[in-house]
């Protein structure tokens, strides 16, 4: 095909044209897909190593999924909390149960499961733990990446994500991902969550030391302090558990989950905890619109119930195997650093060689679709219905860009 007949540089034009640019997206324009793979709008088609940062963790339009979505779609979308319908009880039950809590809090995005989780926890502390008013504190990781509200960019250390939005909302303490000790010293009389995610998703997939987070879990119970994980990339099979937690036995106060909850289709993030948490708020004192509507629902019914079979942990942890050996096979030929827990991955390419955006379009070229984090970092997030010829062939995609 010629240049000048090709659709995606106009395509790609276009988006420039009428967006803000708040991204700076491959040039690549979808426009079907389907399980792993993705096909543009000239026909040519990528393996999908992203996975919409683990939204689509069962892959592009995963049949059950759709099948759930068409069928509430042509019976109800939307009611408002204002009124119960018929998917609320079974979603809220079906997610508590997965993940061993009284309760869930449905919302949309992962940022409101986080702006949730800290109002929640501020809450309980004022009223339960008897935190003086206005004094509660919230520990929270550097390297941190829970959204992009005002608060929660309030308390990043990613200067682009922070820079210019103040004045920022006070309350949170900023310690070292993965030393405990930093973090033990920072729990005041007046603290009342500790905020994780149990591996840092986008700083590279950073896993932290083994026994830092059941250290967080005992000091948190000793001082009374909530243990918040946030588990909206890491959660929901990715890691090869349902819960990166689950991997150091961990059991949090609450669990904030997002992404692969909507499986790919609709924004669903929710809030699990257990009563005498999440039963601090009463009518009228958060809420949503979209949160907890019929069509989310009854996606995320199919996806709790595709989690509960445990079929796509187990994918996750075993092709998580491959893909490291894969990966660990380039350490030393244009890798300097590979962290892999199941089908997430954290790639270091040699500074020297190219950045994480090079990377990334280069492997674009040779049909393969990643996304840079920071610097020289990539991260590697393929849907967990991949299989393990086509791990080899982004593992091999990968080797030839690393090899010039
Ligand atoms: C760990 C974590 N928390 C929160 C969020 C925010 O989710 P959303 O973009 O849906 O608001 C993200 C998004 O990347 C995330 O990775």
């Amino acid at each position: 095909m010629v240049d000048d007949i090709l659709r995606t540089p106009g395509a790609v034009r276009d988006a420039e044209r009428w967006t803000a640019h708040n991204y700076h997206p491959l040039p690549v324009v979808i426009s079907s897909a389907e399980g792993a793979w993705l096909t543009d709008v000239d026909g040519r088609r990528y393996l999908d190593c992203l996975a919409g940062y683990s939204a689509l963790n069962f892959g592009h339009r995963h049949p059950q999924l759709i099948a759930a979505a068409h069928a509430q779609l042509d019976r109800l979308t939307l009611t408002s909390r204002a009124f119960i319908h018929d998917q609320f009880a079974d979603f809220c039950r079906e997610l508590a149960e997965l993940c061993g809590k009284d309760l869930v809090l449905p919302m949309n995005t992962g940022a409101e499961a986080v702006e949730t989780g800290i109002k929640v926890a501020r809450k309980w502390g004022y009223q339960v733990k008897g935190v003086s008013p206005g004094q509660a504190n919230i520990v929270v990781a550097e390297g941190n990446f829970h959204g992009r509200t005002t608060t929660i960019v309030s308390f990043s250390t990613d200067e682009d994500a922070r820079a210019d939005f103040g004045p920022y909302t006070p309350g949170f303490t900023v310690v070292p991902y993965g030393d405990l000790a930093a973090l033990t010293a920072a729990i005041d009389e007046n603290t009342v969550a500790v905020l994780l995610e149990p591996i840092q998703g986008e700083q590279g997939v950073v896993v932290p030391p083994e026994g830092y987070l059941p250290g967080v879990r005992q000091v948190c119970t000793e001082r009374d302090v909530l243990f918040i994980a946030d588990e909206i990339q890491s959660g929901l099979g990715r890691t090869g558990a349902t819960f990166a937690c689950d991997h150091e036995g961990v059991v949090p106060d609450m669990y904030l989950l997002g992404k692969a909850l909507g499986g790919g289709i609709v924004p669903v993030s929710a809030v699990a905890a257990n009563t005498d948490v999440l039963g601090v708020l009463k009518p009228g004192q958060h809420g949503s619109t979209f949160g907890g509507n019929p069509l989310a629902c009854a996606v995320a019914i199919e996806v709790v119930r595709l989690l509960a079979t445990g079929e796509f942990q187990r994918r996750s942890a075993e092709l998580g195997e491959r893909l490291r050996a894969g990966l660990e096979g380039l350490v030393g030929k244009g890798l300097v650093g590979v962290r892999v827990r199941g089908l997430w991955a954290g790639l270091d390419i040699d500074p020297a060689l190219m950045s994480g955006r090079e990377a990334c379009e280069r492997l674009m070229e040779r049909g393969v679709l990643a996304k840079d984090t920071h610097g020289s970092t990539i991260r590697l997030a393929p849907p967990l219905v991949i299989t393990e010829e086509e791990i080899d062939q982004a593992v091999t995609a990968l080797a030839e860009v690393l090899a010039g």
